[in-house]
């Protein structure tokens, strides 16, 4: 298997209030290893199974864009938080949200909102355009802002297998959870790529 499911940065309960380790169990285990299996199973053996999954993502539709997204989609996610995380950004990340949406809170609320208004599957992004402006871009199923053009720089998956078991039908409350373990070093890092 070229593509093979990515080690979670932290241990799967680390990450409770949150989400809890029954939760974390499944949406990684189950549903993100299912996404690597299924794309294992369209593309083993053919030339797609030799590209980066990001390069992949970008390059293909249907069935193995689903897949590929969904599986680069959540490595980027767990990546966005750490049991460490929370609080606000500073640096490049700080003044580019204030110049964009007017300010942290604002842009805080802009995303919570869009995320919590996205009907049926999807994921909330933050993603930066090629002249370095910051947009929220609500996305159904596997979309990613990869996709657009866009430079995906902080996600919040809203697929309902990302807070069922904890929050059963409460994604405002997830959502809200969210912001108490954003990882902003690595937020900014995707900041200031490219
Ligand atoms: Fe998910």
């Amino acid at each position: 298997m070229k593509h093979q499911l990515p080690e979670l940065p932290y241990d799967l309960g680390e990450l409770a209030p949150f989400v809890s380790e029954e939760q974390m169990d499944f949406h990684y285990n189950k549903h993100h290893a299912g996404y690597f299996k299924k794309l294992d199973g369209l593309i083993q053996g053919k030339p797609e199974e030799e590209l980066e999954l990001k390069e992949l993502v970008a390059s293909s539709s249907g069935g193995v864009f689903n897949n590929a997204a969904q599986a680069w989609n959540h490595t980027f996610f767990w990546n966005c938080m750490s049991p460490n995380g929370g609080g606000k950004p500073s640096g490049e990340l700080m003044t580019a949200l204030e110049r964009d949406f007017g300010g942290f809170e604002a842009f805080k609320q802009e995303m919570s909102d869009k995320a919590a208004a996205l009907f049926g599957s999807g994921w909330a992004w933050l993603a930066k355009n090629s002249e370095g402006k910051l947009e929220i871009m609500p996305l159904g199923n596997a979309d990613t802002p990869l996709k657009h053009n866009k430079e995906p720089v902080l996600t919040l998956d809203v697929w309902e297998h990302a807070y069922y078991i904890d929050y059963r039908n409460r994604r405002p409350d997830f959502i809200e959870g969210f912001w108490d373990v954003v990882n902003w070093d690595f937020v900014s890092q995707s900041y200031a790529q490219k």
